[in-house]
């Protein structure tokens, strides 16, 4: 037989720690500690099947058809209006629907990475995020965007974008605080490069008032469309349901039709049916009744989950208790502990939990490990700590 053409170069450079993940699913019993779900238990699902029904229903034009490839004009026209707010005016023309912030970031790389490109990420970085972009093989510069010696304007110069988490990144579950908010934002300005704000974690604030958004403070000029350096990412993943997939993208309207035309060629449009389902769930106000359940069930469980490692993980890690989203990201006392291994023996032990390695774009980081506490019941969360810690000492060992 003929030698079949090679796969491109780019899949060399992806982990084996995601097949391992992917793998551990299927392991009775296990504990899974790895993965960034939400709480099965949020999910309003007679309200949403009615809506379903009635988007079919009564908007077969827009629910059966190809959409346009922006997004429904009245789903883009509610995210306008519910993200505009102080000096910042939304149009429309400033919101792209994707298939969930998967795509988004997906679009982005496709519209400003070249080979060999210079991305300005915060470190550790979201891996859905890594992931996509590798096919353009990008160069990393690191920002660790709580480090008191950080300048945004070193970091941010020439690079194709700056990549950024702000509230309770994946994965460390920390929030950036107002002060250097504000210098991104400036630094973006000042640069000319653009400036990502991803944030599916937005709304999972559990103790405090959310910080306002780097859109909102890169806002430049009162009643003016919005047209400034900030790429907001927003979906409804975490506060209504991960299968609609839809996501959406708020820019310069500049921006927007370039990655209106990657969309196109991408996936021609996201699902009108999903489209029309989300649009529904907010204009009825569905989405903001449920917010207060999903904080109430969320923060339980990070109490859980932190007592629980308080009992059993103190002489083993450091971590701080996150005021949001969806992660705790814990870091091991001993450098000989290595986490790629700790995922391995945690199988053994029945539970799973993520290696900072994932989430590092060099791979190097063998120190932390992230663990969810949004999936797993109270009870759940102990068991799989009390394997954790098992798990850790028996890795430590035989380090
Ligand atoms: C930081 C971050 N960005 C984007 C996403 C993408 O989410 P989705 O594609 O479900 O909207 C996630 C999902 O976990 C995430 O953690």
């Amino acid at each position: 037989m003929p030698q079949r053409p090679a796969f491109a170069k780019w899949l060399d450079d992806t982990n084996d720690v995601t097949a391992t993940f992917l793998a551990a699913g299927r392991i009775p019993g296990l504990v899974n500690l790895g993965g960034g779900l939400p709480g099965t238990e949020i999910w309003p699902v007679e309200d949403m099947t009615k809506l379903a029904t009635s988007a079919v229903a009564d908007h077969a034009d827009e629910t059966l058809a190809y959409a346009p490839v922006a997004g429904l004009p009245k789903l883009r026209d509610l995210i306008a209006a519910r993200y505009s707010e102080g000096d910042l005016t939304l149009t429309r023309d400033n919101v792209l629907i994707t298939a969930g912030g998967a795509q988004a970031l997906n679009l982005i790389g496709t519209v400003l990475l070249e080979e060999g490109s210079t991305v300005a990420s915060q470190t550790p970085a979201y891996l859905g995020a890594l992931d996509n972009w590798r096919p353009r093989q990008p160069v990393y510069r690191p920002m660790r965007l709580e480090a008191n010696d950080l300048d945004p304007v070193a970091a941010m110069t020439g690079a194709q974008f700056a990549y950024t988490v702000p509230n309770f990144s994946n994965p460390t579950g920390k929030l950036v605080n107002a002060a250097t908010r504000r210098r991104l934002v400036d630094a973006a300005h000042h640069t000319g490069t653009w400036l990502i704000e991803d944030d599916p974690y937005g709304t999972l604030y559990y103790d405090d008032a959310p910080m306002p958004r780097m859109l909102t403070l890169s806002a430049e000029e009162a009643g003016a469309p919005y047209d400034g350096p900030v790429i907001y990412l927003g979906t409804v993943s975490k506060e209504l349901a991960p299968g609609l997939r839809i996501g959406w993208i708020i820019a310069a309207p500049e921006m927007i039709e370039v990655l209106k035309a990657a969309k196109q060629s991408a996936d021609m449009c996201t699902s009108g049916l999903c489209q029309q389902i989300t649009h529904d769930a907010f204009a009825t106000g569905l989405a903001d009744d449920m917010l207060p359940n999903i904080l109430d069930l969320y923060r339980a469980r990070r109490d859980a989950l932190c007592a629980a490692m308080d009992e059993h993980l103190p002489d083993l890690f450091t971590w701080e208790r996150p005021t949001g989203g969806m992660f705790v990201w814990a870091t091991a006392k001993d450098p000989a502990l290595d986490t790629n291994r700790l995922m391995e023996v945690g199988l053994e032990h029945g539970v799973c939990i993520s290696p900072s390695s994932v989430f590092d774009p060099e791979g190097r980081d063998h120190s932390s490990i992230r663990i969810n506490f949004t999936y797993n019941t109270e009870d759940k969360l102990v068991t799989g700590i009390e394997r954790l810690a098992t798990a850790t000492r028996a890795a430590l060992a035989e380090a």
